[in-house]
């Protein structure tokens, strides 16, 4: 008997150059339990955010075709820098060739769309990684669903190696920290609303929080995405009824696994064993 993967249940695939993708994950994971999901960090190659265009294509798409070779019908990409620079190509030029039943999803659009219910004056700031910043995919996806808000962006090229290399709450972060943070802030007096539009950031946010007056809002992604994947779900009965659901989460990464698992233990709160893979 031949049997369809398309019918085989399968998790969802969480894709993020890094550790970054874990705070998204754990977002997803509180809200809908009842579902597997395949973590892939591609810590060997991290970080993506000085990376061309071509190549965070190339490893965003080597990162998708591996996690669909592992069954999975939906892909989140929980990754900025890669939904900034390569998710318009993929579900454009990629998917239909590959498997056009399944899905890439990324997590700049549920962010865009909730602003405009959180900023009260308008004035909106952006950090991310140079390569986000220089796509400006927030601008352009917020000019086109609310216009009426000014956006303003900075490029944060440290932060990143500081969560990667383990130093996001040592004392020395605290000078590159401030130093994005001031240069966002002098960019614009009426900013009261923040998004840290790497998904690596919410790792740094007491440090951010340390130069942030009171009135200013910060915005995790992860919960954004979260409600979004519901709402999709929710929307597509046909995907949602070949997710695996056995609530369990296997993690995997392109660099060594005792690493990826101190980090991921501490953020999870829970042990966990990654397995180390090779992408090509
Ligand atoms: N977490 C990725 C993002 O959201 C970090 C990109 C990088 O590896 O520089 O953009």
């Amino acid at each position: 008997m031949i049997v369809d993967s398309n019918q085989i249940k399968a998790p969802i695939g969480v894709f993020d150059s890094g550790f970054g993708g874990l705070t998204v994950l754990s977002e997803i994971k509180s809200l809908l339990p009842e579902y597997s999901y395949i973590y892939l960090g591609d810590n060997m190659r991290a970080p993506y955010g000085n990376r061309s265009f071509d190549t965070v294509y190339e490893f965003t798409l080597n990162a998708v075709k591996w996690l669909f070779s592992q069954g999975c019908h939906l892909v989140i990409l929980a990754c900025n820098t890669a939904s900034a620079k390569a998710l318009r190509s993929i579900q454009r030029r990629d998917l239909p060739q590959i498997d056009s039943s399944r899905r890439v999803l990324g997590v700049i659009r549920p962010t865009v769309e909730s602003i405009a219910s959180i900023t009260n004056t308008n004035h909106v700031g952006i950090l991310g990684t140079s390569g986000t910043i220089k796509s400006k995919s927030y601008e352009i996806e917020i000019s086109k669903l609310s216009p009426e808000i000014k956006v303003s962006t900075e490029a944060c090229p440290m932060w990143v190696p500081l969560v990667e290399n383990n130093e996001y709450d040592k004392p020395g972060a605290d000078y590159f920290v401030k130093q994005h943070v001031d240069n966002l802030l002098s960019k614009d007096n009426n900013i009261d609303t923040i998004i840290l539009g790497c998904t690596h950031y919410p790792l740094l946010v007491n440090k951010i929080n340390k130069f942030i007056p009171d009135n200013i809002k910060i915005m995790s992604q992860g919960n954004f995405v979260a409600e979004s994947l519901k709402d999709y779900l929710f929307r597509h009965p046909e995907m949602e009824f070949k997710i695996e659901k056995k609530s369990d989460i296997r993690f995997y990464t392109t660099d060594s696994s005792d690493d990826f698992n101190m980090f991921a233990s501490l953020l999870f709160n829970e042990e966990i064993i990654a397995q180390q893979v090779t992408l090509q």
